[in-house]
């Protein structure tokens, strides 16, 4: 098995981007005529200093065009793109929605409020995210769609770099496990896994499972159903470290994966 690492994740998101990118730059008066606003000094000259605040964020790569500044996208705008089959634009229209953005204003009262052991968005609005899903299926299906954007990006590079986690095992239950994205691509690439995909009853209302793959609604506060395996997610490393030392576990091993993901194994 090859380990991951930040590297090999850029370099397969560049690939990526180079196979879709046919490597074609645009100037800028071509970018302008192609958005539907008007192209006159005023317009060229805001969308040039947004182009330059971009590229300098590494959205957009700059190259000469016949004397004039082209532009091409790079990987990290590709995966900003709608039909990109990886594409983060469910991720980041529910980041930047206000019912997400507000809480980052209460970052202050909810730190200096420490025996409030709620979150900012529960702060903001009366109560956890989940509760408001629950209740609102607008906010419920940008939820659910802007988690299995961010699943499709994370589970297609642990397959790609940490399959051997998997093999061998027969059964599989992901814990939080949203619409079941990542659990179709594990149940697909392994065959004879079966796969739980466990959420709440809102969550996986209308998903539809197959011979190797199930949805079982519950709150995982309460029971968890048994397979071999088991995907959780967001704790730190203390957290992890208490609980597979209470539940009986010899040792673990973290596999740093991509950005803030791992993988952990657990060994009896
Ligand atoms: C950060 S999201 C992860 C989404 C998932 N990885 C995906 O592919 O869409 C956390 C998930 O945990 C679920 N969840 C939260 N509290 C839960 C509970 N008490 N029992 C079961 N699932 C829960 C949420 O509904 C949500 O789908």
């Amino acid at each position: 098995m090859t380990l991951p690492n930040d590297n090999m994740t850029r370099e397969m998101l560049a690939a990526q981007a180079h196979i879709h990118s046919n490597g074609r730059a645009m100037i800028l008066s071509d970018w302008v005529n192609a958005l539907p606003i008007n192209n006159n000094a005023k317009t060229l000259n805001y969308i040039f200093r947004l182009m330059c605040i971009l590229t300098h964020g590494r959205f957009f790569n700059q190259t000469k065009l016949k004397e004039e500044e082209g532009y091409l996208l790079t990987p990290a705008s590709r995966l900003l793109l709608k039909d990109e089959p990886l594409s983060q634009v469910s991720f980041v229209q529910m980041e930047l929605d206000p019912n997400v953005m507000d809480p980052s204003h209460l970052l202050s009262k909810w730190i200096k409020n420490s025996a409030d052991p709620s979150t900012p968005f529960s702060i903001a609005h009366g109560k956890a995210i989940f509760e408001c899903d629950e209740k609102d299926p607008k906010l419920n299906l940008q939820f659910n769609e802007a988690m299995a954007s961010d699943s499709r990006l994370v589970i297609s590079v642990v397959i790609e770099n940490c399959k051997g986690v998997f093999e061998g095992l027969k059964s599989l239950v992901d814990v939080g496990g949203g619409i079941g994205i990542v659990a179709k691509v594990i149940a697909d690439t392994f065959l004879q896994m079966n796969c739980i995909v466990f959420d709440l009853p809102h969550v996986i209302e209308g998903c539809e499972g197959s011979k190797i793959l199930s949805y079982v609604r519950g709150n995982m506060l309460k029971f968890i159903p048994s397979a071999d395996a088991i995907l959780l997610k967001e704790r730190n490393q203390q957290d992890w470290a208490k609980l597979f030392s209470s539940a009986g576990f010899s040792d673990y091993s973290i596999i740093p994966m991509l950005g803030l993901r791992s993988i952990i194994e657990v060994f009896p």
